[in-house]
């Protein structure tokens, strides 16, 4: 790799790939004031700004309050085609070809709102990006794991007429007791039904539910993974099955899961060999998209560009794309980083 660029702009300017990143989580207030509005419905907070000083969170639960409530305007099928987009206009710019995307149906079927709305609105925007911008993207349906493990079987039975447009299932929200356990049963049969699986797995849990994430839900990443470190034989063994870890350094901070940036885990399991990835989670929450993420990690771990280079590459090939796509994007990486 030459040198004359600033590893700003190479960061910029990289090819990648998002694989942890909640819809619900990119609900920018403008945007959601503005759907409020036209759907008739007041919000708690009086403007944009008192809204975002409500951004200031002690841990994941005191997240969740507000991510839930500002989900709660969205009504119809063009408010989650709106919100999609919007994302996907965003990371456009960022030079993020590929975006695996959580929804989680149940904020919205717990409110009355039908799965086919909410899954027809986001589909049909992925459909368009794609067309319009090149993005390729995935949909990954989360189980909201602070419900119970019923209201995620009828989540996936209202998901199996949309088979076609889902790659997996997921597991987040309210992580400390409720282990991956839990769910075994749904995971079992999402898997017989075709689904790939991931789980929310030692964000602010055990490493133990990591070993669950593993073990009973026979996931192919982990979301987070952070407290894998606490179990150097949890460690190891991530390491030989080379399972991706879906990292996210801004949520971290955020959510107090590292008291500051420069106390982040993703170097140490960079040098530990375990295959990691940055991602942004909820960036509308947490103050940055995906080029945010790494350029705040980089900073603050003193990352080089050989190190941007491998978190990108880990973020084609940790993807859901079939070979011969993984192959194309890999590809377009190879021919940027000759040009830099
Ligand atoms: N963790 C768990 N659940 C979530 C998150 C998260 O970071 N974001 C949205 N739902
Ligand atoms: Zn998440």
């Amino acid at each position: 790799m030459k040198n004359q660029f600033s590893i700003e702009s190479f960061i910029k300017k990289i090819p990648k790939a998002e694989l942890h990143l909640h819809i619900e989580g990119t609900f920018e207030p403008e945007l959601m004031f503005k759907i409020a509005k036209r759907n008739n419905i007041k919000l708690r907070y009086q403007s944009i700004e008192e809204l975002k000083e409500a951004y200031n969170f002690s841990n994941l639960q005191d997240f969740l309050d507000i991510y839930y409530q500002g989900a709660e305007v969205l009504i119809k099928e063009q408010d989650f085609y709106d919100m999609t987009l919007s994302y996907l206009e965003k990371i456009y710019s960022q030079n993020v070809l590929h975006a695996e995307i959580f929804f989680d149906p149940q904020i919205h079927t717990d409110r009355g709102i039908k799965f086919s709305t909410v899954i027809n609105g986001i589909y049909n925007a992925l459909v368009d990006a794609k067309e319009k911008m090149g993005i390729t993207s995935k949909l990954i349906m989360c189980f909201l794991r602070h419900l119970d493990e019923e209201s995620a079987m009828r989540t996936l039975k209202q998901a199996l007429p949309y088979k076609d447009w889902i790659i997996a299932v997921g597991l987040d929200s309210s992580e400390i007791g409720n282990p991956p356990s839990r769910f075994k049963k749904v995971f079992e049969q999402a898997r017989k039904e075709g689904f790939l699986t991931v789980a929310h797995a030692g964000e602010e849990g055990p490493a133990e539910y990591i070993r669950e994430a593993l073990n009973l839900l026979k996931v192919s990443r982990i979301d987070h993974g952070n407290r894998a470190l606490d179990d150097e034989n949890l460690v190891m063994e991530l390491v030989q099955k080379q399972m991706p870890l879906t990292v996210c350094p801004l949520s971290n901070l955020k959510l107090a899961v590292v008291d500051k940036l420069e106390n982040h885990p993703l170097k140490i399991m960079m040098k530990k060999g375990l295959y990691v990835t940055v991602n942004s989670d909820d960036p509308a929450y947490f103050g940055g998209y995906l080029n945010e993420n790494y350029l705040e990690v980089q900073k603050a771990l003193n990352l080089t560009k050989d190190d941007i280079y491998k978190l990108a590459r880990n973020s084609f090939q940790a993807s859901f794309l079939d070979e011969s796509e993984k192959r194309k994007l890999l590809d377009e990486l190879e021919e940027f980083t000759k040009q830099y």
